[in-house]
């Protein structure tokens, strides 16, 4: 039997099985919601240890007493429990980190969102195995921002963050530190995390249905911290957002209705401030908000929610709440939302010399027929091919086609940031977050989307990849290659 052919037999053993499981009459290629459960929202928040320039990181088993459930084992990069401490430092510095890997298995790290040099990058074929350590040394020239880091080795990148393996990596500079922005306990970062809990501990086996979708969790873990409460004061908060979620989207809201006001997003600052009344976060995404509790009264408690949105058929179905802030403390803050953050240089598409395709709807059955594969361009991650070659000082537009996808695909390059030129189908516009420099856009089933890149740091071999990491480790991942 010729292996299409096989391929195709498979698939239709396949589809009648999901029709008769789902009830469906045509396959459901999307999959299915994972449902969130809400706890009481009764536990403080917690915040990492915030460390310098300087430190090591010891991958390692750990255990944390989650409420409700009790004791947990999971990963950390200290003993203090899941997640790694939050790197701080000012942009310009250099930084030398220690990974020491106690797990069983290889590791690495890489740094979400810094322009370092390919071999610092935490490229999977720079892996550490179980026992050894790697020393990891790097000089920081980039915006402030909020990065952050976690694993990436082959096909263990969806497995060990899930477990806990993650961090924030928090750059400032002189430009924002002028904008006298909340600071202090007025600067709340939220790292916000699905998970699932078994038998005291976070198990992470995703079916065939689950590589599709990408794995869910049940309960919503802030910090680290299950359905947690953080007290305020009347006055406005620097809330600074990561979904470090393998890959649930969320579509942030507050209880009340009332409008926020986002200042940043991966890249740093935006050039200006703009009030939403919600916004969507996909995987690795991050998003500076300020939040005016100022004009609550105490003892009131808002919450941090997720509604519902248009996000296929596994994602945005639920409305859920993430975390309860209690308003504990009457106090005058004089802060206000400064009109102009930051100066961005616009790129147009005028400037770019070369424009790449890249097909990102496809999702099938492999041949063995008990698992799927996700592709870019009908190719699945191999780790000896370059895919793009690119020339160093080129800026390029790339172009992320879903439109015949049925599933969100947050598309990610290393070693850049970018900018957001054009949505067409789906949600047929930018959103708030896409204005300013990024690493990460979401492309939702329908859409097309074009971004602009230039690549103007180092030269060497760095990944792109969907950053719903079932997808990434099922393939969702290509190499380009600065000359
Ligand atoms: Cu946060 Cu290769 O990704
Ligand atoms: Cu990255
Ligand atoms: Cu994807």
């Amino acid at each position: 039997m010729k292996t299409k052919t096989f391929a195709s037999f498979i698939l239709v053993i396949f589809t009648t099985i999901s029709c008769k499981k789902t009830g469906m009459d045509n396959m459901n290629m999307a999959g299915q919601p994972v449902l969130v459960t809400e706890g009481n929202f009764t536990t403080p928040l917690a915040f990492p240890t915030i460390t310098g320039a300087n430190t090591t990181l010891t991958a390692q088993n750990v255990s944390s007493n989650i409420n409700g459930f009790g004791i947990i084992s999971s990963l950390g990069y200290s003993a203090n429990g899941m997640l790694g401490p939050t790197i701080k430092i000012n942009s310009g510095s250099s930084v030398n980190i220690n990974l020491v890997n106690h797990l069983n298995e290889k590791t690495n790290i890489h740094w979400h969102g810094l322009k370092i040099p390919s071999n610092m990058d935490g490229h999977p074929e720079n892996s550490i195995d179980a026992g050894g350590s790697f020393n990891y040394n790097f000089t920081v020239n980039q915006r402030a921002g909020m990065y952050w880091y976690h694993p990436h080795a082959e096909m263990l990148t969806g497995k060990q963050v899930f477990k806990g393996l993650a961090g924030l990596f928090i750059v400032n500079d002189t430009e924002e530190n002028s904008l006298n922005l909340p600071s202090g306990n007025r600067e709340i970062p939220l790292v916000i995390q699905d998970k699932r809990i078994s038998l005291g501990s976070i198990p992470y086996s995703p079916t065939m249905m689950e590589v599709m979708t990408g794995l869910m969790g049940q309960y919503i873990f802030v910090n680290g911290v299950y359905a947690p409460y953080q007290n305020v004061e009347t006055a406005k908060y620097r809330v600074r957002i990561l979904n470090g979620s393998n890959a649930r989207i969320y579509n942030l809201a507050l209880s009340n209705g009332s409008p926020f006001t986002i200042i940043g997003n991966d890249g740093g600052l935006l050039a200006s401030p703009h009030s939403v009344n919600n916004l969507i976060v996909a995987p690795g995404e991050r998003v500076d908000l300020i939040i005016d509790f100022s004009t609550l009264s105490i003892n009131s408690e808002l919450y941090l929610i997720s509604k519902t949105f248009n996000g296929g058929d596994a994602q945005g179905t639920q409305e859920f709440k993430l975390i309860k802030f209690k308003i504990t403390n009457q106090v005058t803050d004089n802060f206000n939302i400064p009109a102009s953050l930051s100066s961005i240089n616009q790129l147009t598409e005028g400037m770019a010399t070369i424009s790449r395709n890249f097909d990102i709807q496809n999702s099938s059955m492999n041949m063995s027929g008990n698992a799927m594969t996700h592709t870019i361009n009908n190719k699945s991650f191999d780790i000896n091919r370059i895919d793009e070659l690119i020339n160093n000082g080129a800026i390029e537009i790339w172009t992320f086609d879903n439109t015949n996808g049925k599933e969100p695909h947050p598309m990610h390059l290393h070693g850049v940031q970018f900018q957001v030129l054009s949505r067409t189908g789906g949600r047929a516009a930018l959103m708030s977050n896409e204005s300013g420099w990024k690493d990460m856009v979401l492309c939702m089933p329908g859409e097309k989307v074009k971004i602009i890149i230039p690549f103007n740091s180092y030269s060497g071999k760095f990944l792109f990849h969907c950053h719903n990491l079932e997808h990434e480790d099922n393939g969702m991942m290509g190499q380009y290659k600065v000359n």
